[in-house]
């Protein structure tokens, strides 16, 4: 079951930050997991919201910042004092830095507020060697659809809620062909679907674990990936 460290170590560090996707990397998860956007002058930028108001000290829309605005941007101290220094990384530098050491679990966020951030993905993906360690995932089919008609080796993952839980045969079938993982809340967890999803080829994660009872939990179904806050909450057994 692969340890996939949400935002990175994001429960003792300021998410997105190359401090969080370090301390997972330190920690020994298998993947790191971020959130991507577009910057006013189309650079692939790691934030999740997207506006900047909560992870740093500025505001308004990140689609309204050129990179070297966002770049004078303070990401850390919001979380603690001791990140003041940490900076919003752009996707070219976090493949820089991990594409050799940890997978790489790349979310499009808003795809249909941030027309061509696939093909964005895909050209930075593809100045890297990239091996089934870096993936693409996203809530919205389409994207990924685009994902997979622009690198069709490229793995992904289509992310669940449990309202879009009526999973048919048909629906199934229909996502094996962009998918190759359905990433389902935590609270959908059931072992006969977890079997049923696997006849179809797909690998099943699952998000986001934040506390031990729900990590002693997942840790007895035969998932193949745990999205966590916290990766020392699976990693003690591993
Ligand atoms: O891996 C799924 C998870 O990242 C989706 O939720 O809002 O944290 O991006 P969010
Ligand atoms: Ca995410």
């Amino acid at each position: 079951m692969y340890i996939i460290a949400h935002r990175g170590s994001s429960s003792a560090a300021p998410e997105n930050t190359i401090a969080a996707f370090d301390l997972a990397a330190q920690e020994g998860a298998d993947y790191i997991e971020l959130d991507v956007q577009l910057t006013l002058d189309q650079h692939v930028v790691v934030i999740h919201d997207d506006t900047v108001d909560r992870t740093t000290n500025g505001n308004g829309l990140v689609k309204s910042y050129t990179l070297d605005q966002l770049k004078k941007l303070d990401a850390g101290s919001w979380f603690d004092q001791q990140y003041t220094n940490e900076r919003i990384p752009t996707l070219q530098e976090i493949l820089e830095r991990y594409s050799q050491q940890i997978g790489i679990l790349i979310e499009i966020k808003h795809p249909k507020q941030q027309i061509g951030i696939e093909q964005a993905v895909v050209n930075i993906i593809n100045r890297f060697a990239y091996s089934r360690h870096i993936m693409i995932q996203s809530f919205d089919i389409h994207a990924l659809e685009r994902i997979r008609a622009f690198a069709p080796s490229l793995r992904t993952a289509l992310i669940i809620k449990p309202n879009a839980f009526k999973l048919t045969k048909r629906k199934l079938t229909a996502y094996s062909l962009f998918a190759d993982c359905l990433n389902m809340k935590k609270t959908m967890i059931n072992r006969w679907w977890i079997d049923h999803i696997h006849t179809f080829g797909m690998d099943v994660f699952i998000w986001t674990v934040k506390d031990q009872k729900t990590a002693d939990r997942i840790k007895k179904y035969p998932v193949d990936g745990v999205v966590t806050d916290h990766p020392p909450f699976f990693l003690k057994e591993k």
